[in-house]
């Protein structure tokens, strides 16, 4: 059924049947795309560049196909669907748990936004995860990842991928190339996965140095950019594919979870294989209203990161004046800041989280209820992207699948107060809010400016 689903013409080689030459020669084509004609990458005008899908009576936008299944004129149709004869590239539907039009719809833009060939979207962001990771092993195949990688993709890769399908991993300080290198087991390692900017962290992966060794090896590049939207584009720095957690910075609103894999056509198309595929079989479907509500909010997720951004920076800036320990890679005394600034998209600025490690999980706990129910700066709770400013401590919280050791391996400090940047009300109005409940803070002595 594979090839007649392609999303574009263009047939893309699997990613795990490249050989190293190609391999090497992709990372390149691709490192030169990013910059073709002296113009870089944007994704902005990569989205609007999409294409624009009307109503059935001709709105603005586009209709929502809510129908399960799709009525034919001829029996033979039917079979020629099932056969992978007739696909959605010429609007041929099926049943919505495969391709579905809205959702394809949605898709399109994201594939957009990452510049990937193709995407598709899922009901989550772990499922997103979960049936990449699946859809590129194997059985008794490897994983190379991060360290620090949000708690529950650690936990997936850690105990229930070796549990159910014999999938194992290695865990890696992924800013150290060379331990990169040599936790690659030629034939046996298929993916290398990292988070573009790490959760919690706030680590910047060297996507293009990581892609370089990944592909000599033949080993396919899974990034997830749930952190930087827009911020970082990691196929255009070499990378196969990129994971999304929706529910987040491209949603917005806190209100919806779903996600989405961008790629090559071949491996969209192979997650929708009726024998093989992990989205066909495995069922993570997105509903096609939820698929119309996202595609509506895509189009301002610029704007919307470019505050967050803006913000996160003026705060953290201010804050580290102040005397605390803020970690953020848009500040110049970052480790990734260089780094950052050579691979970010310029326009969108270094991301809208921030980090300030408290040391302690009660001196974490005591800033998180000062700033909500002093300052009424923000809420405490977990997730990200946001309007409001969201915070939490993340040992405690969304990193709390890893333990002792782990957590001191990926540097999650247990007073580290991980903080998504909202752009309600003004900037200096937020400003206030949050000088005011710090200020208390120096009551007990912190932050400590030794
Ligand atoms: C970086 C990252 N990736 C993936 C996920 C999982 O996404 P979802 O909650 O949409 O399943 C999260 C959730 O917190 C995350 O922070």
């Amino acid at each position: 059924m594979a090839d007649t689903f392609l999303m574009t013409t263009t047939t893309a080689a699997a990613p795990a049947k490249r050989n190293r030459v190609d391999d090497e020669t992709e990372t390149k084509k691709k490192l030169a795309t990013a910059t073709q004609n002296g113009t870089v990458f944007n994704p902005a005008t990569s989205l609007a560049n999409a294409r624009h899908e009307f109503g059935e009576h001709g709105g603005v936008n586009m209709s929502i196909e809510a129908s399960v299944t799709f009525t034919v004129m001829e029996p033979e149709t039917l079979r020629r669907m099932f056969a992978g004869e007739l696909g959605p590239d010429r609007d041929f539907f099926v049943y919505s748990r495969h391709f579905n039009p809205t959702v394809l719809n949605l898709s399109r833009l994201m594939a957009a936004l990452e510049g990937t060939e193709a995407a598709y979207c899922t009901s989550s962001g772990m499922s997103a995860i979960s049936a990449a990771i699946l859809q590129l092993t194997s059985t008794g195949e490897h994983v190379v990842a991060s360290r620090t990688l949000y708690g529950g993709t650690h936990a997936l890769l850690t105990h229930f991928l070796p549990r159910t399908c014999n999938i194992t991993t290695t865990f890696v300080e992924i800013s150290d190339i060379e331990m990169v290198d040599e936790a690659i087991i030629e034939g046996k390692t298929k993916v290398l996965y990292f988070e573009s900017v790490s959760n919690p962290t706030l680590s910047v992966a060297n996507i293009p140095e990581l892609c370089r060794v990944a592909h000599r090896k033949g080993v396919t590049v899974v990034v997830d950019n749930t952190f930087t939207p827009m911020v970082i584009s990691p196929v255009k720095l070499g990378a196969d594919v990129v994971v999304h957690s929706i529910s987040k910075y491209i949603s917005g609103g806190a209100d919806i979870i779903a996600g989405a894999v961008c790629g090559p056509a071949s491996l969209v198309n192979s997650m929708m294989d009726l024998h093989q595929g992990a989205i066909m079989l495995l069922g993570p479907t997105m509903n096609p209203k939820i698929a119309f509500e996202l595609s509506e909010r895509i189009p301002h997720l610029g704007l919307r990161m470019k505050e967050h951004s803006n913000r996160a920076l003026v705060f953290a800036t201010r804050l580290k004046k102040l005397g605390f320990k803020v970690i953020y890679p848009g500040l110049e005394d970052h480790p990734h800041h260089e780094l950052l600034k050579s691979i970010h998209n310029k326009d969108y600025g270094y991301g809208g989280l921030l980090c300030i490690d408290m040391e302690t999980e009660e001196r974490a706990n005591k800033l998180m209820s000062y700033l909500q129910n002093y300052g009424q700066f923000g809420f405490m709770a977990v997730s990200l992207g946001y309007y409001e400013t969201l915070m939490s401590c993340s040992g405690s919280s969304t990193s709390s699948e890893l333990n002792s050791e782990e957590k001191v391996l990926a540097g999650i400090s247990p007073g580290l107060v991980r903080m998504s940047v909202g752009y309600i009300g003004t900037l200096e109005q937020k400003w206030n809010q949050l000088e005011k409940a710090v200020s208390r803070l120096q009551e007990y002595g912190f932050p400590n400016k030794n």
